[in-house]
């Protein structure tokens, strides 16, 4: 195992070509089911569907008996071609029906061509009993971006990974992290010979790599280049009779003929996160989410950058598909969610355009939401919209007359009142200031925490999440992060700028209402960590306001009222730093000016690469967020 994951690091940190998702070309057949037009295949039986995948993929998975033994982690289960994610619904429904009330579901799923929200809406409406369960999936369903897509489902019950892109593509850069991890596969997939590029011996390969001790698959077929396959990957298979008129089936046990194996254990029960801003609040959720217990010990909470009165939730996108981009559109998706799950009052999904108030800009702009055949990087339209002028002033009549990328799903949310909802549950030891992390005298395995006012801890696992402060603190480790100043102003309402819907974007930010105020963003100033406000950025971010929006002449008429100088933790390539620096001593860090983008799919994989489950990143993606990238010795 260690072999193949050396392996994989050294060729994987190259990126990897991704094809460019797209969506399922399908048409409902004279029973009103999906038929996908590529592969003349049916996505499911005509007569029974859920039936089928009742009989082939629960039941020869032994499923819910198994379900019934005490698992102390989630019951993983991973299937190639999420299609209607029928398969899902019915292991929901059997979930809530027939498991104890304790045992949580990772369901993870591989789909090169994602259905339209549409067809996926009117293929499921074939099942009624499953309405519910299919309307919340719809509400979280992804869009079409290529990589891992994490939805919580069943109120934390189930989590959903769904992977966007071919299969052997997606696998490479799941199962460095997923090894041992996976205790059912579905093997679902159009027909072997309608679909043979999925169906090669690396995907039963990676099967049964992913395989826990005990773990089992069925797939619908019988077709003897599959059984082969299997039984060559060192799969003990055995032969069922086929659902309705189908002859046979397959279904076994991963590594049958496989020598027996530790289990993945994780040991961590404890961990103690300082700092008390976004990247703590994530970070301590998740990490209870997965039966970690935390300590959280900061300066404040909400007190420094995640203190803001407002904040813009959108993401950073590139006119190619750099790392950033491609982490900046999974963790866009991944936050939105996340903020509508857990904290719904104070996140205000109302959308967020970006005005291309220059020529270059609105070149930038067409780049970026044109489709790859155009030279474009080809993002899905439900992540991002390029809006002609006109379209752009469709969004709001008192917009200046430029066109705009939108984000439909963006928005803004309350920063404080997100973070302190987040830490509820936590209790958080304030006022106490970290001023050095090394090495425990006493036993070199664990981490000395020296305080500001004298104090000593001696912790197995520290995660530093303290924004601004990790500068200083990791200056002895040799790791170079750079903090950058910012001042936000917050202005009264007008009555015309109180009937903006959504958050416009420029050199600046500009939020819709809140309490009668809007909150104008934000300065940016390399060189300085000091909070005394200034009159001066005071003007420029009303200047740019009033400059970049001309010729609307309303942003003349704002009077400000507040301002707020925090400081930015930022990294030399824009990612956030996440990952474990030193064993037992882990970082989140490096937010930049996305904080609120970029923090929960940060803590949701850092929270799955310390209690070693499947991460919600691609392996190559995670590889350039570690803290080793920022060392300069
Ligand atoms: C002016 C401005 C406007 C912004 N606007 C937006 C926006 O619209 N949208 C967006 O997504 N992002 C925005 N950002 C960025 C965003 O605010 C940050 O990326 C994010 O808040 C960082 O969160 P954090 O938890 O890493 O750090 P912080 O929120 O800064 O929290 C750090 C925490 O650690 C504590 N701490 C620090 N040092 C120590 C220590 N030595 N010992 C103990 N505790 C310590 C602090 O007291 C604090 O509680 C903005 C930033 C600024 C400055
Ligand atoms: C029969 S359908 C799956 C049905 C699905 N499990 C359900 O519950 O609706 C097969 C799915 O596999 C997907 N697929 C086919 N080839 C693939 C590949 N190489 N990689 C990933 N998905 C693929 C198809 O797009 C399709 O959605």
């Amino acid at each position: 195992m260690l072999l193949h994951y050396c392996l994989f690091t050294i060729t994987q940190t190259r990126d990897c070509p991704v094809s460019a998702p797209t969506h399922a070309q399908v048409t409902f057949n004279e029973f009103g089911l999906p038929v996908a037009t590529a592969f003349g295949d049916i996505y499911f039986n005509n007569e029974n569907g859920l039936a089928e995948t009742n009989y082939v993929f629960l039941q020869h998975n032994d499923l819910p008996a198994r379900w019934q033994t005490d698992y102390v982690r989630p019951f993983v289960i991973a299937e190639s071609g999420f299609g209607t994610g029928l398969n899902l619904l019915a292991c929901w429904q059997l979930l809530l029906e027939q498991a104890p009330a304790e045992l949580k579901l990772h369901f993870i799923s591989f789909e090169k061509y994602p259905l339209r929200p549409d067809d996926l809406r009117r293929a499921l409406a074939a099942f009624p009993q499953l309405s519910d369960l299919a309307a919340e999936l719809l509400a979280v369903y992804p869009p079409a971006e290529p990589g891992c897509h994490r939805r919580i489902l069943a109120q934390g019950r189930i989590v959903l990974d769904l992977w966007v892109g071919a299969i052997d593509e997606q696998i490479a850069a799941w199962l460095p992290h997923s090894e041992q991890q996976v205790d059912a596969w579905f093997l679902d997939g159009f027909a072997p010979d309608k679909n043979p590029d999925m169906w090669q011996p690396e995907l039963y390969e990676a099967m049964v790599q992913s395989a826990a001790p005990g773990a089992t698959f069925a797939t619908f077929t019988a077709a003897g280049k599959v059984r082969r396959g299997l039984l060559q990957a060192g799969v003990n298979v055995q032969k069922a009779k086929g659902f309705g008129v189908k002859r046979e089936m397959l279904f076994g046990e991963l590594r049958g003929a496989i020598a027996p194996h530790a289990p993945v254990t994780n040991n961590v029960k404890q961990v103690t996160i300082i700092g008390g801003g976004i990247a703590a609040a994530c970070l301590a959720h998740e990490l209870s989410g997965a039966g970690v217990s935390t300590e959280i010990i900061s300066c404040g909470v909400a007190d420094a950058a995640s203190g803001n009165p407002q904040g813009a939730v959108y993401p950073l996108l590139h006119a190619e598909r750099s790392p950033l981009a491609e982490y900046f559109s999974l963790a866009f998706g991944y936050a939105t969610h996340f903020y509508q799950h857990y904290t719904t009052n104070h996140w205000h999904a109302t959308g967020v355009v970006q005005l291309a108030y220059t020529e270059a800009r609105q070149q930038r702009y067409e780049k970026i939401a044109s489709a790859r055949t155009n030279g474009g990087p080809g993002y899905d339209p439900a992540m991002v919209q390029f809006r002609s002028t006109a379209a752009t002033q469709q969004l709001w009549q008192e917009l200046p007359a430029y066109p705009a990328l939108h984000y439909p799903t963006g928005g803004w949310l309350a920063p404080a009142a997100v973070v302190t909802q987040l830490f509820q549950g936590h209790k958080v030891k304030p006022s106490a200031t970290l001023t050095r992390v090394s090495r425990s005298p006493e036993d070199g395995s664990s981490w000395q925490l020296e305080f500001a006012d004298g104090q000593l801890l001696e912790r197995d696992t520290v995660i530093l999440a303290c924004g601004a402060g990790l500068k200083q603190l990791l200056h002895p480790f040799g790791l170079q992060l750079q903090n950058v100043r910012g001042q936000v102003t917050q202005v009264e309402a007008s009555a015309v700028s109180a009937q903006c819907p959504l958050v416009v974007c420029y050199k600046g930010y500009f939020t819709p209402v809140s309490q009668g105020r809007h909150c104008v963003g934000a300065t940016y100033d390399r060189d300085s960590e000091d909070l005394t406000l200034r009159p001066a950025d005071q003007q420029e971010n009303l200047g740019n306001l009033i400059d970049n929006l001309a010729p609307v002449s309303w942003p003349k008429q704002l009077r400000p009222c507040a301002d707020r100088a925090a400081i930015r933790n930022t990294t030399k390539d824009h990612l956030p730093v996440v990952g474990e620096l030193k064993p037992g001593l882990w970082l989140l860090g490096g937010l930049g000016s996305r904080g609120f983008t970029a923090a929960p799919l940060a803590a949701s994989a850092l929270t799955a690469a310390l209690v070693q489950r499947p991460l919600p990143l691609p392996a190559q993606l995670w590889q350039r967020l570690q803290p080793q990238r920022l060392c300069n010795r």
